[in-house]
């Protein structure tokens, strides 16, 4: 077989003129496109740090309440929900207060959202929470336990803010001492 050798080299011109360019495309869009700080620490944006720093807080500590709340502040301090954050269970003090003022309601659970609220952290279902640190109940055992019907909510016994006060006062009441469990 007769050995052929194209003598024309215009379709490779051709493709490395295209590949030029591309590359040349490429280099004048990436400039045009990307953010001026970018990479000034990584591959990232740089004033993304700056805008995070300056969104507006939305979240606070207990404390950020118990100032406007003394009533609940006396039970939550005492009782043994005192680690567990009020915005859990009411939503974030931006949404309530802003530069001191009121300015509008938190949601305040009720009914059978409540039984609800507390069973996403006392669930004994989810079994990935470590039965030492906090106490886990099935439902509906726990109401069969407590000799009630199983329609009752939890806060029906259960002070929110202070789970065991109505519990401790009922025993002092009719006189049993602590675990009679
Ligand atoms: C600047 C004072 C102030 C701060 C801080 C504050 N509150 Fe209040 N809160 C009030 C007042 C006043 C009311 C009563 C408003 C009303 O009844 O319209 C109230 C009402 C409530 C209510 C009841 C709403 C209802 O529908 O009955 C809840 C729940 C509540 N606050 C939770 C919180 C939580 C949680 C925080 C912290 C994240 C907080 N508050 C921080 C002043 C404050
Ligand atoms: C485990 C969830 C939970 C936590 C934590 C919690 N609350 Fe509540 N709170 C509730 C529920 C549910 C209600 C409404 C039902 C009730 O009072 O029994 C309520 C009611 C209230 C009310 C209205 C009281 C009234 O008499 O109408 C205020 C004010 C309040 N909470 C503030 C707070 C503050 C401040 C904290 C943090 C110190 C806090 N709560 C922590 C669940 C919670
Ligand atoms: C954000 C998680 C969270 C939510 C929601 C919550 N709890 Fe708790 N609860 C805790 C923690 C943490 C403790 C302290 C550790 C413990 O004793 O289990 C506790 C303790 C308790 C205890 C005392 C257990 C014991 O004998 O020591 C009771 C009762 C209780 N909670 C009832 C409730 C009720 C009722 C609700 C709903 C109003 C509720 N909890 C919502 C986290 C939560
Ligand atoms: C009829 C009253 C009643 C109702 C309703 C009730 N409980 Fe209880 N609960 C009790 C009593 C009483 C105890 C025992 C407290 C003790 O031994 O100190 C208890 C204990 C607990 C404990 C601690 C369990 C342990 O292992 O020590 C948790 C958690 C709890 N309740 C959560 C809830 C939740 C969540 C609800 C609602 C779904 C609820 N309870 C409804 C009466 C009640």
């Amino acid at each position: 077989m007769p050995e052929y050798k194209s003598k024309s080299y215009s379709h490779i011109i051709k493709i490395v003129l295209i590949l030029i360019i591309v590359a040349v495309a490429g280099v004048y869009v990436r400039a045009k496109v990307l953010p001026g700080s970018f990479g000034e620490f990584g591959h990232y944006r740089g004033d993304a740090v700056k805008d995070e720093i300056n969104r507006p807080l939305r979240n606070g500590t207990n404390a950020s309440c118990l100032v406007c709340h003394p009533y609940i502040r006396e039970m939550h301090l005492k009782g043994v929900h005192h680690t567990v954050s009020c915005e859990f269970c009411h939503g974030p003090v931006a949404d309530h207060v802003k530069d001191g003022k009121v300015i509008a309601r938190l949601p305040k659970k009720q009914g059978r959202d409540i039984k609800i609220l507390c069973l996403r952290c006392h669930n004994q279902i989810i079994r990935a929470r470590p039965k030492e640190s906090i106490k886990m109940i099935s439902m509906p055992q726990h109401l069969k336990e407590k000799h009630v019907r199983t329609d009752h909510i939890c806060n029906q016994c259960h002070n929110v803010h202070a789970p065991l006060m109505w519990v401790k006062q009922a025993r002092a009441m009719v006189g049993v001492e602590e675990d009679s469990k």
